[in-house]
């Protein structure tokens, strides 16, 4: 694959960088968890690779499960929807679980899947972002483990997509064209 810069990518944060923090964040994890199983729940795509990552980092009992969410259309626009298109497999009551997620923008996503989880009685429920961009919120969200705060841009790499692509990217770039 081309490198970013040849794509016409700026890249933010290498994937070196990337992995440091995520094994930050899996230490911050078991500490606060101290041995208790544990149950990550992936918000699809986007957030695929992180999980993949801290999940192999945690020295815990750790399961899994998948949900999808519609939010973006296929560009960088927000359709300003959101709603299940892929549920979970297994009932979360009273797990301890943790909502893995690649980038907290407007927080209507985060929002609204948080109201929807926590109805169905997990023991406890956190959020993990890889990326936060603070300067879009729209919907608080109680978020417990942050990867990086990054600026009002659109990224892609390590997971994210703009229309598809990108998300095999090591590093996460900025697209210079797109609005965030
Ligand atoms: P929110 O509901 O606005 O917080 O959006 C969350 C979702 O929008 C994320 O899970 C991503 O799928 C997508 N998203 C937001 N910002 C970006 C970006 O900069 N690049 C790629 N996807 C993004």
């Amino acid at each position: 694959m081309p490198k970013a810069s040849q794509q016409g990518l700026k890249v933010l944060l290498r994937h070196s960088r990337i992995r440091q923090r995520v094994r930050q964040l899996a230490r911050q994890i078991e500490r606060d968890y101290k041995g208790q199983p544990l149950h990550l729940i992936c918000i699809l795509k986007g957030a695929c690779i992180f999980l993949a990552d801290l999940l192999r980092e945690l020295k815990l009992p750790v399961s899994v499960d998948f949900i999808a969410v519609s939010s973006y259309g296929k560009g960088s626009l927000p359709s300003g929807e959101v709603r299940i298109t892929k549920d979970l497999d297994q009932s979360i009551e009273g797990l301890n679980v943790i909502i893995v997620e690649d980038i907290l923008d407007t927080g209507l996503t985060l929002n609204y899947l948080y109201r929807i989880l926590q109805s169905r009685k997990p023991k406890t429920l956190k959020i993990a972002a890889l990326l936060d961009k603070p300067a879009r919120r729209i919907k608080e969200v109680p978020v417990d483990y942050i990867g990086f705060k990054i600026p009002d841009a659109f990224v892609v790499g390590y997971g994210l997509d703009y229309g598809e692509r990108y998300r095999n990217l090591p590093d996460v770039c900025v697209v210079p064209t797109v609005e965030a």
